[in-house]
């Protein structure tokens, strides 16, 4: 096996790939950085099999869904993952295949909803859950230090204690870990009661990243140009979230409230399907397609995505433009399905 990490930076990517077939996973590339990676994907002459996220980043732009445009490679995320562009969808469990290397997912979420571990041989790839004496912040929307706690405690630290710890960021210069000695001493965790590591996260005033809403948006929905002035965080976090269930409620009203389903049409009419009803227009297009929600401001309206993120978005968009009552689906259409409500597949 084949295992670099390529920034030499704050922010880490790492290559890993298989020796005999020549075929390589990158692991949280950055934007900035996608002209080195393939320059040395072809130097060491390894095609580029799968492009991994561990979790939508808030700090710097991602380079995943640019290296899968380009390249035509697999991108892959968490069923939680709110972009797009992700054209494979993980869960706890789960193996990647890259060559005849075999990548185990782990659901570590905390950090983020969507964030995720890699687990092969002898090393995991822990994202922003688990760093080098740290855990990454929990206090982003989606975040949970709970959960958190359960992710390191019950998956991570469950793993063999050599296993060698790749974290997606390091802050002060270190390159890895391994499990045992983050058991045994990292500061955050080491020995603390699930109680105590909520606390102590609550009590940590961490910085916003700067510019964190130009750096997020684009990696929550693949929109990078001018097209969208996206809400800033007070209007996100303004959106008013319905459960699953109480959406499910408001439909049986008279009437019955507008559904705008904000993603792709490939998704709309993919896996997970759609609410019967809802009117597709994908977030990229709403703003020139709002003549089409004419007469509705007054309207009760409920936003739509696939893991309500694009559809928060969206709401705080309609809002801002004068519609009075709008609300977002919480948890998009994956917790749709999760509670089994009833979807169609087909347009
Ligand atoms: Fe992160």
């Amino acid at each position: 096996m084949i295992c670099k990490e390529l920034n030499h930076s704050q922010c880490k990517t790492y290559l890993v790939a298989c020796e005999d077939t020549r075929r390589a996973v990158l692991i949280d590339p950055v934007r900035a950085n996608i002209d080195r990676y393939l320059a040395l994907l072809a130097y060491h002459a390894l095609a580029l099999d799968a492009v991994i996220d561990t979790h939508t980043h808030a700090d710097h732009p991602s380079g995943a869904s640019w290296l899968q445009e380009w390249t035509d490679t697999r991108l892959i995320m968490h069923t939680r993952a709110p972009t797009p562009k992700a054209t494979e969808h993980v869960d706890d469990g789960d193996i990647v295949k890259v060559g005849g290397l075999e990548l185990r997912v782990l659901y570590t979420p905390g950090h983020t909803p969507d964030s995720i571990s890699l687990y092969i041989k002898d090393r995991v790839f822990t994202g922003d859950v688990l760093l080098i004496g740290g855990t990454g912040r929990a206090d982003f929307a989606g975040g949970d230090s709970g959960e958190q706690y359960d992710a390191i405690t019950e998956k991570l630290f469950t793993l063999p204690g050599d296993t060698v710890v790749y974290p997606a960021h390091d802050y002060r210069g270190n390159s890895f870990t391994t499990v045992g000695k983050e058991r045994q001493t990292n500061p955050r965790i080491a020995g603390k009661s699930r109680q105590e590591y909520i606390d102590l996260m609550a009590s940590i005033d961490f910085p916003l990243p700067s510019k964190i809403q130009e750096v997020l948006q684009p990696n929550q929905t693949a929109i990078d140009d001018d097209a969208i002035k996206f809400p800033n965080l007070v209007q996100l976090n303004e959106v008013r979230q319905l459960a699953p269930q109480e959406v499910q409620l408001k439909l049986m009203g008279d009437p019955a409230p507008v559904l705008i389903d904000v993603r792709e049409p490939d998704e709309y009419n993919g896996e997970l399907g759609h609410i019967e009803g809802s009117r597709l227009i994908p977030l990229k297009e709403l703003p020139a397609r709002m003549k089409e929600l004419d007469n509705q401001q007054d309207r009760e309206i409920i936003a739509i995505c696939r893991s309500g993120v694009r559809s928060t978005t969206a709401a705080a968009l309609l809002t801002g433009l004068g519609f009075a009552h709008v609300h977002n689906l919480k948890g998009g259409m994956v917790d749709w399905n999760v509670h089994r409500l009833p979807v169609q597949r087909r347009s």
